[in-house]
């Protein structure tokens, strides 16, 4: 059930029956205030030119007109004409009652959509880094909200396994093959790898020649430089997977879709664009002119998607992406995330891809975003020697710290239970702390906010969940199975009752916008209300009536199924106790 569309359709076909224009705008939103109902319909104001008619009357006929079968306790006028709806707490209790009953809340999936989602992407050629932890985590949490809702989501991890820069590795690793090393001790740590071939490179003679050797032969398909790069990529895979693995994400190696993969046919995409009379020679290289997005002077952008010597680019390979997710995996959607500084790249590549009909004008293709991690100095984020912050010791460091603030507790916890507990919070926290952030904007990485157990942080939403939990312990009931009549008397029970009922409004917005931070702010509403309604609808007391009780054990039954269902959406463990 979803409150949001019933009330729109309800109010939707008010408007047709009062006589307003078919596709008349029809403004609903949450209340944003106590005091001025659960929902407001604000569709009169912006018919009043229309039907020649006050404002205030129009609102007074939509609420005469419009058909809400027990859903409204009462429906108020206000202001200038906006209508105030207050849902009827029978009709609320009842919608909790059905979610109680349903393992997945009565949330019913929409029609499928097929959506492919490129994200993580990292480049093998080094470790994984703080930028691709953004990608990696809103992707994914992006992914499950999609999955969750029915759609066929195919996960596209784009990665960067080709290229020159190979050259230089492939010729690196081909000598400490030779000295008898095996490939997973020499690129047991591939900055140090790609380090030492840069320095060799620069200042070894004839190993630059031998570099680019290996790149022609590589692309030529010689066996043994494809001998090389598949034992280079597999070791650089299984780096990753390991950062996947703490991250607790959902790639597998069946998600990967390197740009290796689309090496045999970009040849084709840059015939198809000189067919299409789109590529044109300039200066020796293939160029696709945009003048769409030209500059201040007028001249068209230059999309160049074959160099002058002959070689691809990183536009060739997303052109033959593109082509490949419409043509053969059918997408409708396709999603994905890169920093902000990509932006311009994906802007021209959809108008590029869109003229060759490489998309066709009902499937999107979406950019979505973000900013980046800064360090507390308000700059990139990086080691206290200005290096790139490894993935996985950010990861690593996020346990210890965990572990070091709960050793601390005083806690009857094994040592060994204190270390899942460790990795969950630690993991949990530094996930929520990025993907509770709008991801359009840079935001500030601090171990200390993220790991307080007060605000809207991961600590704290683990927190309220376990909270939960305790009291049906010391109750001695089964939350699984909890399901009584529920009534809603408190004002902090009907409060708690609506934002229950809106998850699936905030999992719409995530899948729609791409932004998980909608489902973390929802989530922390929600536990914040719990946390209010927990004080004032005191349940474990006693003299307590049993229904009231039973009643207020239900809705706590259902904001921890809730508070559940959207961490792990978000990728994020709950507990039964911490
Ligand atoms: N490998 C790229 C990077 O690390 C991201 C690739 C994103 N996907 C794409 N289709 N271009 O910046």
């Amino acid at each position: 059930m979803n409150l949001h569309t019933l009330l729109l359709n309800k109010f939707s076909a008010a408007l047709v029956a009062i006589g307003a224009p078919e596709n008349s705008p029809a403004p609903l939103s949450r209340a944003t205030k106590v005091g001025f109902g659960d929902y407001q319909f604000n569709g009169a104001m912006a018919l009043a030119k229309v039907l020649k008619q006050k404002p205030r009357d129009i609102a007074e006929k939509i609420v005469e007109a419009v058909k809400l079968d027990g859903i409204t306790e009462k429906l108020e006028v206000a202001g200038p004409g906006f209508i105030n709806i207050y849902l009827s707490k029978a009709w609320l209790a009842a919608q909790l009652s059905e979610a109680a009953a349903d393992t997945r809340l009565n949330i019913e999936a929409q029609p499928s959509k097929t959506v492919v989602v490129d994200y993580s992407s990292p480049n093998l050629a080094k470790e994984m880094h703080v930028g691709h932890l953004r990608t990696t985590i809103i992707g994914d949490a992006v992914v499950k909200a999609l999955e969750f809702m029915g759609h066929k989501v195919i996960r596209q991890n784009h990665m960067g396994d080709w290229g020159t820069q190979f050259g230089m590795l492939l010729a690196h690793l081909n000598d400490k093959l030779e000295s008898n090393q095996v490939a997973e001790t020499a690129l047991s740590d591939l900055e140090d790898f790609y380090r030492e071939a840069k320095v060799r490179f620069d200042e070894e003679e004839g190993f630059a020649d031998r570099a680019r050797e290996y790149v022609v032969k590589l692309q030529g398909g010689d066996s043994h430089c494809l001998a090389l790069w598949q034992n280079f990529i597999d070791v650089s895979i299984t780096h990753s997977e390991e950062v996947y693995h703490k991250l607790n994400v959902s790639l597998t190696r069946d998600d990967i879709m390197g740009e290796s993969a689309y090496n045999h046919d970009l040849a084709n995409v840059v015939n198809e664009l000189q067919a299409k009379g789109l590529a044109v020679e300039s200066q020796g290289a293939q160029v696709v002119f945009l003048p769409e997005l030209a500059d201040k002077e007028g001249n068209p952008a230059a999309y160049i998607v074959q160099k002058s010597g002959g070689g691809y680019l990183y536009a060739t390979t997303d052109l033959a992406a593109i082509r490949h997710r419409n043509k053969q995996l059918h997408a409708d959607r396709t999603l994905i995330l890169t920093d902000a500084r990509q932006a311009l790249h994906f802007k021209q590549t959809e108008l590029v891809a869109r003229k060759a009909g490489f998309i066709e004008p009902e499937q999107t293709y979406e950019h979505c975003p973000f900013g980046m991690m800064l360090g507390n100095d308000g700059r990139p984020f990086k080691t206290r020697t200005g290096g790139t912050v490894k993935l996985v010791e950010l990861l690593d460091e996020a346990v210890e710290r965990a572990e070091a603030l709960l050793s601390k507790r005083e806690t009857d916890l094994s040592s060994d239970e204190l270390k899942v507990l460790a990795n969950k919070i630690g993991i949990g926290a530094v996930k929520y702390a990025d993907l509770s952030k709008n991801r359009t904007t840079d935001y500030m990485f601090s171990w200390d906010s993220m790991l307080s157990f007060e605000g809207n942080t991961a600590p704290y939403l683990q927190y309220a969940y376990t909270r939960v939990m305790s009291i049906f312990r010391k109750a001695g009931v089964d939350h699984q199975t909890l399901n009584a009549p529920i009534s809603l008397d408190a004002p902090q029970e009907k409060i708690l009752a609506v934002k229950q009922l809106q998850y699936v409004e905030a999992i719409n917005q995530v899948i729609a916008e791409g932004t998980p931070h909608v489902l973390c702010t929802y989530l922390y509403e929600l536990a914040s209300l719990f946390m209010s309604f927990y004080e004032a609808c005191p349940m474990l007391k006693d003299g307590i009536e049993q229904d009231v009780r039973d009643s207020r054990m239900t809705l706590a039954a259902l904001t921890a199924k809730t508070l559940q269902s959207g961490l792990s959406l978000l990728g994020i463990d709950t507990m039964e106790r911490m």
